[in-house]
């Protein structure tokens, strides 16, 4: 089943200079049950918006959005029984406690067992400690968490998440995205990320969509989008003696050669067929160490967002 199916996004919104500015156009979007998908793009290319269209938080201008079968427009109460959002910027009532803000939502969800929900999830995001801490007293990863708990208060089954582990330091980065990992696998949450770590991305996303300006210009699995972009692998190679390096333009795979003093890197297609011969024209030399290395999404971001 699509957790997602939009078509043909507009959105527009009033600006000083321009009059009228184009935040998403023709965005068109389908998202199966269970994936993890990641929306990637430079800042103000309207991820957010993107986002709060899906969940029923703003109204697109034109276009249709679908979640699980559900118009989210028409339908928007029922759809925000199944969906929740978290923000990495979280921003809740400064002066209320972690669970004064929890009861909060959960009153204002309408949920039925709320002190039950409240003790779920405050044990889920381990937030024992902090129960009675206001929220402007709290860390920028507890604010996370916190933001965590409350999305999942209502057990949605489609969880967005605008950037998860901005600011965090790398120890709590990794706990938050084992925990999304963890709720994806056991409870089978559909998620929908944005985010500016790559890694984050990679290790996470099952597809990912690439917006820019507005418009999704680049869509699949992260393994696709890199051989999509023909970034090719490297093959670096330090070695000792006379080279011409020239010679390696032979080979019909290499698409660059950067070299320096004893160093060599080739950026090639199908590195598996080729690293044979590349070997053996260094025969005469004696090689001091040899690397392969595969392109990473940070390759693809930044020739996509050119
Ligand atoms: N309420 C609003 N009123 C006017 N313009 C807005 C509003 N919300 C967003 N925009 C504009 O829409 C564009 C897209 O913003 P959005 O926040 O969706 O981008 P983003 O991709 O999430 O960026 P970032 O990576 O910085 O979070 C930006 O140019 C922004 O200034
Ligand atoms: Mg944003």
């Amino acid at each position: 089943m699509l957790a997602i199916r939009s078509e043909g996004i507009y959105k527009y919104y009033k600006d000083r200079l321009q009059g009228k500015k184009e935040v998403l156009k023709n965005v068109s979007l389908d998202i199966e049950e269970g994936e993890i998908f990641g929306i990637l793009g430079p800042n103000g290319a309207g991820k957010t918006t993107l986002i709060s269209i899906l969940s029923t938080l703003t109204i697109p201008d034109s276009g249709k959005v679908e979640i699980f079968g559900l118009d989210a427009i028409k339908q928007a109460n029922r759809v925000k029984s199944i969906v929740n959002v978290s923000s990495g910027n979280p921003n809740f009532p400064w002066s209320l406690t972690v669970i004064e803000n929890l009861r909060y939502f959960a009153m204002l969800y309408g949920l039925k067992n709320r002190e039950e929900a409240v003790r779920n999830v405050i044990s889920a995001l381990e937030l024992g400690s902090f129960t009675n801490a206001r929220f402007d007293s709290l860390s920028t990863g507890t604010k996370q968490r916190l933001s965590l708990a409350k999305a999942l208060l209502n057990q949605p089954r489609l969880l967005f998440l605008d950037e998860p582990t901005v600011g965090l330091d790398p120890d709590m980065a990794i706990k938050i995205r084992k925990f999304i990992r963890q709720i994806h696998n056991e409870r089978g949450i559909t998620v929908v990320l944005t985010t500016h770590y790559m890694k984050e991305a990679e290790q996470l996303c099952d597809r990912i969509a690439f917006l820019k300006k507005g418009e999704i210009i680049a869509k699949a699995s992260p393994d696709e989008l890199k051989r999509q972009m023909k970034l090719g692998e490297v093959i670096s190679i330090g070695y000792e003696g006379e080279f011409d390096i020239a010679r390696l333009k032979d080979i019909p795979q290499v698409i660059d050669i950067i070299g320096e003093k004893g160093k060599v890197k080739i950026v090639a297609q199908d590195v598996e067929s080729i690293i044979d011969r590349v070997l053996k024209m260094f025969c005469d030399v004696h090689i001091r160490n040899i690397e392969v290395s595969q392109p990473d999404l940070e390759d693809v971001f930044l020739k996509l967002a050119k």
